[in-house]
């Protein structure tokens, strides 16, 4: 499974990049503009700045809702970096761009996904990734988790090469499941994935081995 950061912080970018797990970087409008990121020449400089970061995969959102607008926006972002993701909402003009833009070789991460008919749509266009939104599911009562399910199944059945890209991860149990259910990628906060790392018997496993070694070190002076 890969691993993408979801957050146009770069401290946190390079956290994760350093950590040696990262595969890739997903923002939106709404992450851009908390680091404070206004303005083409802005927007251009820090997405280069991401792509310098990490190897591969900077999704990089269009804002235009038209289809002459978003392959416009789209193939500019493209040009950009080789490691660009254009990702582009699921509305029916997001959908030909898709399928514009695949045609040019260019990669599309189809965003805001909240049905299986969603995906298979995104899919059936050639989006290279769907991100279908967990938490914002499970924060209306609904399961997430069971699109994430639906959707495997569904590209499962036709083999499409369209990677499911699971997002709006809230926790490490989040990223588990979707491990358990076969997503392609997760797209996570920091502190998710940090939190991977955490269990109190390693912390208590690790101070024991350590209390032991300094003891028989001292019974041997
Ligand atoms: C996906 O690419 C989105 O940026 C993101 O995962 C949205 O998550 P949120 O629901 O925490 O805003």
């Amino acid at each position: 499974m890969k691993f993408f950061i979801d957050t146009a912080n770069l401290d946190q970018i390079k956290e994760a990049q350093d950590l040696g797990v990262l595969d890739g970087v997903t923002t939106n409008p709404t992450l851009m503009a908390k680091e404070g990121i206004t303005g083409e020449a802005n927007v251009t400089a820090h997405y280069l700045a991401i792509c310098d970061i990490v190897d591969d995969n900077v999704s990089a959102e269009v804002i235009s809702t038209t289809y002459d607008e978003m392959i416009k926006e789209g193939e500019a972002l493209a040009k950009l970096n080789p490691k660009i993701v254009v990702k582009i909402p699921m509305i029916k003009d997001g959908v030909k761009a898709i399928k514009y833009l695949t045609s040019k070789g260019i990669r599309t991460n189809c965003t805001l996904i909240f049905s299986a008919g969603q995906a298979l749509l995104a899919a059936k266009a050639g989006a290279s990734y769907v991100s279908p939104f967990l938490g914002r599911l499970d924060d209306i009562g609904n399961d997430g988790l069971n699109l994430i399910e639906d959707i495997r199944l569904i590209f499962d059945n036709y083999e499409y090469p369209t990677e499911i890209l699971a997002a709006s991860i809230r926790s490490p149990l989040h990223i588990i499941n979707c491990a358990k259910l076969g997503a392609d990628v997760i797209t996570s906060p920091l502190s998710a994935i940090v939190g991977l790392l955490k269990h109190p018997l390693t912390d208590s496993g690790l101070a024991q081995f350590l209390a032991d070694h300094d003891k028989a070190a001292k019974a041997a002076l």
